[in-house]
């Protein structure tokens, strides 16, 4: 994390200890799956959780069965593929996971999932909006530049859109511009802050290396480590030749960015990630929503920061990604529309 996860130490292990017995339900739909797995496997570990919901067309039930058997005081439920069965695992839930929907294959761009994934993630937001309007809604599924808009088309026709709850999960953006700087610079990745911001696809991915304390990277370097922050996904998608996409990594930056909001509603203050959310940037540009630095609190977005002072290289990587991330904007709206 950003601000908060400065303190890590004596100080947040206490308000850890002091914080972990507020019931929080997390539910996760699209539990059996490669990310689903590790993601629901660190919200059973993590001490702020008191109730993990387990939801897949196939599996939930048995990865629930498994991970109940960890010895941390959560209860996990497992729930049919069903409408009741789906209605459970999402009713009085804080925070609700989707990283349900098929990944990549190799030669496939995360636009192309589009024709599967808007439906399923359209319909689980209609499950949401109906049984846990209020919850914090965390979207993983590709393409997120898409999907997070459709979950706020879909809320916004239930008369139930809050937009400081909606968000696109991009902290794998993050956790990828930490790690690869830290291997060039030899530095820890804990230490490296490295906002990321536009939208979670190619372009669309802007790492603002001007606002780390490594502006010193240019030239070469920098268009090798940007393009790399960028186009991160396909490295794991060529490694994966066809078995899918990134998982495990996914998983844990899921977990954080899951347990960043579960810290700020636990009155935990400074909580900063960035992410994809409903946002003022743009908006005179027709662009509804971007990924920025957010301050999160128990109400979910508390402030969205601007992009700051970036230098001219990133400029013309934020025109490029502007481009690109409101015809994927739109076009996730305009399903909607087609078919509510
Ligand atoms: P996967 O195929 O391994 O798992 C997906 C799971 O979703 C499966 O278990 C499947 O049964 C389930 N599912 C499908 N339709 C469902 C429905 N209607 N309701 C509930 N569950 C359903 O895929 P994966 O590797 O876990 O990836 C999942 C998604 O996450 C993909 O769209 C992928 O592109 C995306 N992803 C996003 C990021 C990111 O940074 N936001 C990173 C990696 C992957
Ligand atoms: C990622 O960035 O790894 C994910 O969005 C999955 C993908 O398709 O690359």
């Amino acid at each position: 994390m950003f601000a908060a996860r400065r303190t890590i130490g004596l100080c947040q292990r206490r308000a850890f200890s002091a914080t972990a017995s507020q019931a929080s339900k997390v539910t996760v739909l699209g539990a059996a799956g490669g990310i689903g797995q590790p993601l629901s496997l660190l919200m059973k570990l993590n001490p702020r959780v008191s109730q993990l919901a387990l939801y897949d067309i196939r599996g939930g039930p048995g990865v629930a069965a498994d991970l109940s058997h960890i010895n941390t005081n959560s209860v996990v439920t497992g729930h049919e593929p069903t409408p009741s069965g789906l209605h459970e695992a999402l009713q009085g839930s804080d925070i609700v996971l989707i990283p349900a929907g098929v990944p990549r294959k190799p030669g496939m761009t995360r636009d192309d999932l589009f024709s599967t994934n808007a439906s399923i993630v359209r319909d689980l937001a209609k499950a949401a909006a109906d049984s846990c309007p209020n919850a914090n809604i965390l979207v993983i599924s590709n393409p997120v530049n898409s999907t997070v808009p459709i979950v706020a088309e879909v809320f916004k026709s239930k008369n139930v859109y809050n937009p400081k709850r909606i968000f696109g999960v991009t902290t794998l953006d993050v956790l990828r511009a930490s790690r690869f700087v830290s291997e060039i610079k030899k530095t820890d990745p804990a230490d490296e802050k490295i906002p990321v911001v536009g939208g979670h696809s190619g372009v669309t991915i802007v790492p603002l290396i001007s606002q780390s304390k490594h502006s010193d990277i240019t030239g070469e370097t920098l268009d090798r480590l940007t393009h790399r922050i960028q186009f991160g996904g396909d490295e794991v998608v060529q490694a994966k030749a066809g078995a899918g996409s990134a998982t495990l990594s996914m998983a844990q930056a899921g977990a954080r960015f899951a347990d960043s909001l579960l810290q700020a509603s636990q009155g935990v203050k400074d909580v900063i990630e960035p992410t994809f959310v409903e946002s003022p940037i743009y908006k005179s540009k027709g662009i509804d929503f971007v990924a920025s630095k957010v301050r999160l609190g128990p109400n979910g977005v508390e402030e969205i920061f601007p992009i700051g002072e970036i230098s001219e290289y990133e400029q013309k990587l934020l025109d490029a990604c502007l481009v690109d991330l409101k015809k994927n904007i739109d076009k996730g709206i305009e399903f909607v529309k087609a078919n509510p």
